[in-house]
């Protein structure tokens, strides 16, 4: 099994994602600083593996306080979450394990100093654990929803390496196999950074899923030739109107979805969803370094001068969005209602 990350005595052990898929090679945060900075050059990413990482990260900062009572506890507590919030801006995971961590101390503050630590500690591990267990049951819900055979395309990486383990999308993809779907996996390679040629190949292919990669120019070609069966992505935040941030890059094999009359569907954990975020228009976009697109491998691919974007994200609006898998069931549109049943209690799922 690919250990993406895991809380070790030492401090957060993370495989480092930006040496794939050349070098498989291990790197141990042993403060919370290294940890945000893990988070911010993309040694770890992937919406739900940034959250959890985050939660380690805050778990690691105070392990390592000197604070002697816990209202200085407290004060160092919420300077490493201030911190670890300016990691990443889109993946709303970061935020909702960050304010699952500040509820936690909360219900916490009359123990002992401690006590806070070890709680923390073992909250930042639950969560961990529960987002294999989510990422199962979204396997368990999507599985039904892919071909029996044939090619199921996917963008950017949303896989083991993207949360604890097992993955979204490719968790979906992963159930589907186990229940003996025959699917070939058409990965995008997704430009500029490439978690699909470079991470998403390099799990399935630890797996045997059977996987080619396309550049992304490639997938409407792919498409209108009947290649492809089915889309499954992952997202970084869904808006409560069903809107989905997703890599840079799925707008587009959306609306071809669409066009070509595919099934495109999203697999996240409901701490993705942000109810507070009415609709994708509210989304913060990520801009990242412009030497992302203009270099590939160190080598300048764009002359002096040029001007550059790199947004990471771009927003695929609701009526593209067939399903929206979650642990606890299948939203169907209209989203406000069905996002807003499976985010609250008393849900009636689909499947
Ligand atoms: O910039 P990244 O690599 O963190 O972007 C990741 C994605 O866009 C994923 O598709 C998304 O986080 C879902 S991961 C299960």
């Amino acid at each position: 099994m690919i250990q993406t990350l895991e809380w070790t005595e030492q401090g957060v052990r993370f495989i480092d994602q930006t040496k794939l898929p050349t070098e498989e090679t291990y790197l141990t945060c042993r403060t919370h600083e290294q940890v945000a900075d893990a988070i911010r050059t993309m040694v770890v990413r992937g919406a739900p593996a940034i959250g959890v990482a985050a939660a380690m990260g805050i778990a690691l900062g105070v392990k390592s306080s000197k604070a002697e009572n816990v209202g200085d506890l407290k004060r160092e507590f919420n300077a490493i979450c201030d911190n670890m919030g300016t990691t990443r801006p889109t993946a709303v995971n970061l935020f909702w394990a960050i304010a699952r961590m500040k509820e936690k101390f909360e219900r916490l503050r009359v123990r002992p100093v401690a006590q806070v630590k070890q709680a923390l500690i073992e909250e930042a591990k639950r969560m961990h654990a529960e987002d294999i267990a989510a990422n199962q049951a979204m396997g368990r819900h999507g599985a039904t929803l892919m071909p029996n055979e044939g090619g199921v395309l996917t963008h950017c990486n949303a896989g083991a390496l993207a949360t604890a383990g097992y993955g979204t999308a490719l968790g979906v993809i992963r159930a589907a196999v186990e229940a003996g779907k025959k699917i070939h996996v058409y990965a995008d390679e997704t430009r500029p950074f490439l978690q699909g040629s470079r991470l998403t190949a390099w799990e399935l292919m630890k797996d045997g899923i059977p996987t080619t990669v396309i550049s992304d120019n490639m997938a409407g070609a792919m498409m209108r030739q009947g290649k492809i069966g089915a889309i499954v992505v992952g997202a970084d935040r869904i808006a409560a109107n069903g809107d989905v941030a997703n890599k840079i890059g799925t707008y587009m094999v959306a609306v071809l979805a669409k066009e070509n009359g595919i099934p495109f569907y999203v697999a996240a954990p409901i701490s993705t969803v942000d109810m507070a975020c009415p609709d994708g228009t509210r989304i913060p976009i990520e801009q990242r370094n412009s030497r992302e697109v203009s270099h590939i491998a160190g080598k300048q691919m764009v002359p002096d001068g040029v001007a550059i974007e790199n947004p990471a994200f771009d927003v695929t609006p609701a009526k593209y969005v067939a399903a929206i898998i979650t642990e606890r069931g299948i939203a169907r549109a209209p989203y406000d209602e069905s996002l807003r049943k499976l985010a609250g209690i008393d849900v009636k799922v689909e499947v």
